[in-house]
């Protein structure tokens, strides 16, 4: 039997056709654009995701008995805001997560309704990439807009729209809306009023390895699969890829390097960081977790290579960095390209390269912006470890855990061993596993992490390396309270 997992990325759409015993025989990439309309905003069209649906199906199960395709599962890009009128049509383009315009409706919300009043009601506070405050940003901005919302949905649950007709939406993603009640998995009626929307406004809930529907048969013609497909709730991007990698239960922990930089912690249990620094969220095992997420990691060492270097060739400007160079860089950068969420929620936060002298070369400047991602994950990693979590040990995966050395600065920067599995299809991976526990393949997500994720190489920290590191975090850490008064003037 085959089973699709779909990546709703950032930047591309990524199918893959899995087995159940985790075989992966195909994967069909399909790009988009991304509009940063203003300065510190981003959006996208939800119909460029359909389209990428659209053709790459088609490509991915050719030459492939479709008759053997029994579920699809999607992970998907968190946060953003879609909306639908009363015929479920998009009204306007996706707010995404990494979307800054929100500034002053985060204020009201954690200043006026209050952070401890938010994190009763839904364990979390407000982030400007949460759909919340965008719902707010819309009935103050677009009120027309606002007017004729149908339905609110995050991007996969949308996608799963497409493929059934039904609106729904996962605990995992919906937690990120704050507007679920997550430790109760439930909206929260006060947060709903709080935004001024009803219930017959949000999709319907589900655990993210619950079977929401079939592909419509209209769907299933377009798409050339057989009648009768399930399609899984699905999951936010990060649960998905924790599932992808294994990170499932209590006390697991993944780092994912994608557009976006996550450290997500895996539990059993439900529980808040006091501190509201980290996410608390639900995960897609039925449990919970504790997430930080930096809105720009592989995406910074992307945009110096390609849009400022201009070259695509990551290895050649990597292998300049020398031995001698680790840990002793004396350029330092703060990645916050999109302003910056965990732990710091500043959406004004710009990035920042100091420390230049008339020898610095291009290579310390790459190296400065592959450590300064590692330095910043560091901070919600710290987070983590004054709650009393032990982060010794950490699975990595996404776009940027390609890079074996970069893989080496983060294993050295947070002193902590990282296992690198062995499909790095780590969302599109997980969507496909909550597929196969929906057709019964697996009792439960975690006895399919138990079947289908093996560490390929394991990469450990160097106790000279980091001893140097340390050091260089100490100074790290004093550049962002020492520049961001600067910030908001001038912008
Ligand atoms: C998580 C977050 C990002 C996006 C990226 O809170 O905002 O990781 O999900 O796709």
């Amino acid at each position: 039997m085959y089973y699709i997992g779909i990546d709703l990325g950032t930047s591309s759409l990524k199918l893959l056709l899995m087995d159940a015993a985790g075989t992966i025989h195909n994967t069909v990439t399909k790009e988009y654009p991304l509009e940063f309309p203003q300065p510190g905003w981003s959006q996208q069209n939800p119909g460029d995701w359909e389209k990428a649906l659209l053709e790459g199906f088609p490509e991915l199960i050719e030459g492939f008995d479709a008759g053997l395709i029994r579920g699809i599962g999607c992970g998907g890009q968190m946060h953003g805001l879609v909306v639908l009128d009363e015929n479920d049509n998009v009204i306007r383009p996706a707010i995404l997560w990494n979307d800054g315009r929100t500034a002053k409706q985060v204020d009201y919300l954690n200043e006026v309704i209050g952070k401890e009043k938010l994190s009763q009601l839904t364990a979390n506070i407000a982030f400007a990439g949460f759909t919340a405050p965008k719902i707010l940003w819309m009935e103050e901005n677009e009120p027309e807009n606002f007017a004729r919302i149908a339905k609110i949905m995050l991007p996969k649950d949308y996608i799963n729209y497409i493929l059934t007709g039904v609106h729904s939406c996962d605990y995992s993603d919906a937690s990120g809306m704050l507007l679920l009640d997550v430790e109760h998995k439930c909206w929260s009626k006060e947060m709903l009023e709080i935004c001024h929307i009803s219930e017959a406004q949000m999709p319907k809930l589900f655990e993210s390895y619950e079977c929401i529907g079939c592909v419509t048969p209209e769907m299933a013609q377009k798409l050339g699969l057989p009648a009768n497909v399930k399609v899984v709730a699905g999951a936010g991007d990060n649960a998905a890829a924790a599932v992808g990698t294994g990170v499932v239960g209590e006390g697991g922990c993944n780092i994912s390097l994608g557009t976006s930089g996550t450290v997500f912690i895996s539990s059993e249990k439900f529980g808040v960081d006091d501190t509201n620094s980290l996410h608390a969220f639900a995960h897609a095992d039925g449990g919970w977790h504790l997430m930080g997420c930096m809105l720009s990691a592989a995406s910074c060492n992307k945009w110096l290579l390609e849009d400022i270097l201009g070259t695509s060739d990551h290895a050649a400007e990597q292998a300049a960095i020398t031995e001698a160079k680790l840990g002793e860089n004396h350029v330092f950068f703060l990645p916050y390209l999109m302003g910056e969420r965990s732990p710091i929620n500043d959406s004004n936060a710009r990035g920042t390269l100091i420390g230049m002298t008339m020898d610095t070369s291009r290579a310390d400047v790459v190296q400065a912006v592959l450590e300064g991602v590692a330095f910043a994950i560091r901070d919600s990693v710290e987070v983590a470890r004054s709650l009393g979590i032990a982060i010794n040990t950490s699975k990595i995966c996404g776009g940027g855990a390609k890079s074996p050395l970069w893989k080496r600065i983060f294993a050295n920067v947070l002193n902590c061993e990282l296992q690198v599995p062995v499909s790095e299809q780590g969302p599109g991976m997980g969507g496909a596993m909550l597929a196969m526990v929906a057709c019964g393949e697996y009792a439960s997500v975690k006895d399919c992490c138990k079947a289908l994720c093996s560490v390929a190489s394991t990469v450990k920290p160097e106790p000279d390396l980091v001893a140097k590191y340390e050091a260089r975090y100490a100074q790290f850490r004093k550049i962002y309270p020492a520049v961001r008064a600067i910030f908001p003037e001038i912008q």
